[in-house]
């Protein structure tokens, strides 16, 4: 059998999946170690009976509904490669919403001091690592799991003044002060459905859910930021695209001002942020 071939073999057991071909072409370069376009240029290369075993075995595990980012152990986010596997979410496009948003906040010179709560794979921090080299992340989640990914992710892009922390949100941070603290904490309501239907069962809940209304998280993020940043820092958080209006009103409540929700790619709000002004 060819390596296109076995691409198309894929589409067939995957095609209750919405990208069949696109995971299939992914898991083909996946196990046979060629690039995609490589199975386009070579299309007559020929698969061992291994590669097709290995290959057989992840296209099942995709069509039982495994997310194709944990069986590569490999995703992208920021234009950067992440190692992922199943005690981390898979970092989202829609994350990057927070990275724009936080590149424009942060000046792109000075020693800044950076938190990003609830880092798992370090998608968040090693972006902003790259992005501000003179400032320094600390990156922290309660998952300690979670942590052992972020490390290899911070190794692998050679993020050195970035630090790792365990710990339940900002008490992770000791008495450290912050000009930035950003964070993707969970925000899907706990009896939401998805959590069971779809293929984000695969993922961690602790990373997912967040109580009835999927605000737990944020208000504590909220409520415990402001003695956590230095006078005009900012705090900047993801949410979900129905919950602006009530991060907005959780923000004023602290004192935030500026407040100021971004929206994301498909023009949904996603973002929020606001800054602690000392009067
Ligand atoms: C939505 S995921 C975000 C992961 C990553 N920052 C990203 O954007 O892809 C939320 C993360 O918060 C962590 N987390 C959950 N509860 C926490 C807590 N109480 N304190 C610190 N981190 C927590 C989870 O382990 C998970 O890694």
């Amino acid at each position: 059998m060819t390596v296109l071939d076995l691409v198309k073999v894929g589409k067939n057991l995957l095609r209750r999946s919405t990208n069949s071909w696109l995971d299939s072409e992914l898991l083909v370069s996946h196990v046979c170690d060629c690039d995609r376009v490589a199975i386009y240029r070579d299309p007559d290369t020929l698969v061992t009976p291994r590669q097709y075993r290995h290959f057989i075995e992840l296209a099942n595990a995709r069509a039982r509904g495994q997310p194709v980012a944990q069986l590569l152990g490999l995703t992208y986010f920021w234009s950067l490669s992440f190692v992922v596997d199943a005690n981390v979410l898979i970092p989202r496009p829609e994350t990057e919403t927070l990275i724009e948003t936080a590149l424009e906040l942060i000046p792109s010179t000075g020693h800044y001091a950076i938190a990003d709560l609830g880092t798992g794979s370090g998608a968040i921090a090693v972006a902003l690592a790259l992005e501000r080299a003179q400032a320094m992340v600390i990156a922290t989640d309660v998952s300690s799991l979670a942590l052992d990914v972020a490390e290899r992710n911070r190794c692998f892009h050679k993020a050195s003044q970035l630090f790792l922390l365990r710990g339940d949100w900002m008490a992770a941070l000791g008495t450290k002060k912050l000009d930035f603290i950003v964070s993707n904490p969970p925000y899907v309501e706990s009896n939401d459905s998805l959590l069971q239907d779809s293929d984000i069962r695969f993922e961690p809940r602790q990373a997912l859910a967040s109580g009835k209304d999927g605000l737990d998280d944020l208000r504590a993020i909220i409520k415990q930021a402001p003695e956590r940043l230095k006078p005009d820092g900012f705090l900047l958080v993801e949410h979900g695209y129905n919950q602006g209006l009530r991060v907005r009103q959780l923000f004023a409540e602290r004192g935030f001002q500026k407040i100021t929700t971004r929206r994301d790619l498909g023009k949904l709000e996603r973002v929020t942020f606001g800054q602690r002004v000392c009067q």
